[in-house]
């Protein structure tokens, strides 16, 4: 059910794959709810052609960018804000690569090259998105930016691996820079932690079922839906949550504060 909460409000989505992506349902809802959208993801990304389905459903152009290049990034924001007539509102980063995940390296043996592109990839490129925003002064005041991020930040989840240190340097970053958005032109950054969720990101981690299982009997209210986390980024776009800024917002059916379930424990006496 729609209730207009975009309506003539302007964004940028990153990172919808395929119709599995966090950010492909996102963008889904922000049209629902009245928005105008630009789609973005890596050229390599956008060569597999499924966002172009999407873009069709949305009406949305889509523009290339490799969120580690800072020429695809000025670019981006230069040409929606000259597809829009003026700037936008809101952005969601809902970017992930971890490459030694990817390449099978355990946390005690990372390469370290593969280890920079990770943290490029999943947490710097969130400072370059936003640098880039303040410099060409794209976000109206008021705007809105979200990440999507993973508790693994803050607690040890031993396959994630470098992904935690990644995620807790991009929490770092919405908080520091939401600061200085904040001042300059009230713009509002945080970071959505979400319950794990079966997508091409979240089916690299090793044993992810297993890890989405145990997170579902330790949740009170079962794990977050990728429909529930659009949701949650539409109120977060709208003006209802103007004055929430520099937080990590625990999206996870209260997974994040359960100490044991009594599902868990159950099983436990099995
Ligand atoms: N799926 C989960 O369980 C889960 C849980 C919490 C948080 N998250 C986070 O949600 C976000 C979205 O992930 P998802 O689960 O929807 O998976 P996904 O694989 O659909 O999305 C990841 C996106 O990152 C894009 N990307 C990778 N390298 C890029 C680059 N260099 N430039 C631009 N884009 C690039 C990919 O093309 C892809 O669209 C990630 O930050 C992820 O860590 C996911």
């Amino acid at each position: 059910m729609a209730h207009n909460l975009l309506q003539g409000k302007k964004g940028i989505i990153f990172g919808a794959l395929d119709e599995h992506s966090l950010a492909w349902k996102t963008a889904l809802r922000c049209v629902e709810e009245g928005a105008q959208i630009v789609l973005t993801n890596a050229p390599i990304a956008l060569r597999m052609g499924e966002i172009k389905k999407l873009a069709e459903t949305c009406n949305a152009p889509v523009i290339p960018a490799d969120v580690t290049n800072m020429e695809d990034l000025k670019n981006l924001f230069t040409k929606s804000m000259e597809h829009f007539g003026g700037k936008i509102d809101f952005v969601l980063h809902s970017v992930g690569m971890g490459m030694n995940v990817r390449k099978g390296r355990p946390y005690t043996d990372l390469d370290y090259d593969f280890n920079h592109k990770t943290f490029d990839i999943s947490a710097m490129s969130l400072h370059r998105v936003l640098q880039t925003a303040y410099q060409v002064d794209a976000i109206n005041d008021w705007g809105s930016v979200v990440a999507l991020t993973y508790i693994a930040a803050q607690r040890v989840f031993p396959d994630y691996s470098e992904m935690a240190d990644a995620k807790a340097l991009l929490e770092s970053i919405a908080r520091s820079f939401g600061y200085h958005y904040g001042i300059r032109n009230k713009v509002r950054i945080n970071t959505v932690s979400q319950s794990p969720t079966k997508t091409t990101a979240g089916s690299g981690v090793k044993g992810f079922d297993g890890f989405m299982a145990y997170a579902e009997k330790m949740s009170p209210l079962g794990n977050a839906t990728a429909d529930q986390c659009a949701n949650y980024c539409v109120t977060l776009f709208s003006d209802l949550t103007r004055m929430v800024t520099m937080q990590n917002l625990f999206h996870d059916g209260g997974f994040s504060f359960t100490g044991v379930s009594a599902a868990i424990a159950e099983q436990m006496e099995k």
